[in-house]
């Protein structure tokens, strides 16, 4: 579903029930031997302001390596990507990463896509009031599986906009699905700048997804708050524990969280017994090399023109070109 910002009611992932395919989607996944949910139910109204919480971290190095990457190189990261694009940002959150670029991007039309409809739409009314020259689109959907622009987008000069590593929250088959559907969208003068986190060492990785203050468990947990919420579900959130730690032989960071004693969990449409230190999954964050991250651009069709990276080459900014 697409809920544009300019409508009167936004309804989305916040809206207090979900619709039949997202209760089958977490019904699925709580009866599934190894338990799951997805990575995007992390993201609703409190969980989107946790992960702003999360990228001020000091143990959370991915968004201030990618700020210092920019800082550094916008100049010439705006000159590879071209002025008067259709600047599509992809999970823009609060919109603050593609704002600090518009005075280099000089964007025809920024577009911000999220599936946090309200917390976009919100964030998007204010930076209308900074920027009321650029013309601006809020469009509230679930990118993750379909990916179809409406007709009120630009067809010319799409850039689409994919900072902080998101990508790494699709297993590799997925992330190639993903990219082919940009591509798709993106039109023979379109292109794509990315943001991909390079793989690195365990203690580094594991106390950015286990911090000391307990803000990314606090995000965790959060997600069965909303799985509460959207299923009429009665997780007892302090009978859980975060777990993130990473997982060199898998290429990836790990969420669970592990139910602290045995339990029935109750939901619309289902139940399920937990045993004490029974885990769900809910998430991954895959960490590339950068040869790696080239080459699966390459496969869906764009041509990697420049990247750039910090001094510790924690992370990569990636400029690609339709092919
Ligand atoms: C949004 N995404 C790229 C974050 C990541 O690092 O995978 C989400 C996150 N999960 C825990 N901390 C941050």
């Amino acid at each position: 579903m697409l809920t544009s910002c300019t409508t009167d009611h936004p309804t989305s992932s916040d809206a207090p029930v979900a619709n039949a395919h997202v209760a089958g989607e977490l019904h699925a996944g709580l009866l599934a031997r190894e338990a799951w949910i997805s990575p995007k139910f992390l993201y609703d109204s409190l969980g989107s302001k946790l992960f702003e919480a999360i990228c001020e971290l000091p143990e959370y190095y991915p968004t201030r390596t990618e700020a210092s990457i920019f800082e550094r190189h916008g100049a010439e990261i705006a000159r590879a990507a071209g002025a008067n694009a259709t600047l599509v940002d992809l999970g823009a959150g609060n919109c603050a990463k593609a704002a600090s670029l518009f005075p280099l991007l000089q964007p025809a039309q920024y577009v911000a896509v999220d599936i946090s409809t309200e917390f976009l739409c919100e964030a998007l009314g204010r930076l209308r009031q900074r920027f009321p020259q650029i013309r601006m689109e809020g469009l509230g959907m679930d990118f993750s599986q379909r990916f179809e622009l409406p007709p009120q987008v630009r067809q010319e000069r799409r850039l689409f906009f994919y900072p902080g590593s998101s990508i790494g929250n699709f297993n590799p088959e997925e992330a190639r699905a993903f990219l082919d559907r940009l591509r798709a969208q993106c039109g023979p003068d379109g292109g794509l700048l990315i943001g991909i986190d390079l793989a690195k060492d365990k203690a580094v990785l594991d106390a950015a997804y286990d911090d000391a203050l307990g803000v990314t468990a606090a995000f965790n947990l959060n997600i069965l708050r909303h799985v509460n919420t959207l299923l009429d579900a009665d997780f007892d959130i302090r009978q859980w524990r975060h777990h993130g730690f990473y997982r060199p032989e898998r290429g990836r960071v790990e969420m669970h969280l592990e139910a602290r004693t045995a339990q029935e969990v109750r939901w619309r449409g289902g139940s399920r017994r937990f045993a004490a230190g029974e885990r769900i999954h809910t998430e991954n964050s895959y960490k590339y090399q950068q040869a790696d991250a080239i080459a699966l651009l390459e496969r869906s069709g764009f041509e990697a023109t420049r990247v750039w990276t910090d001094p510790q080459r924690w992370f990569a900014v990636i400029h690609a070109q339709a092919a």
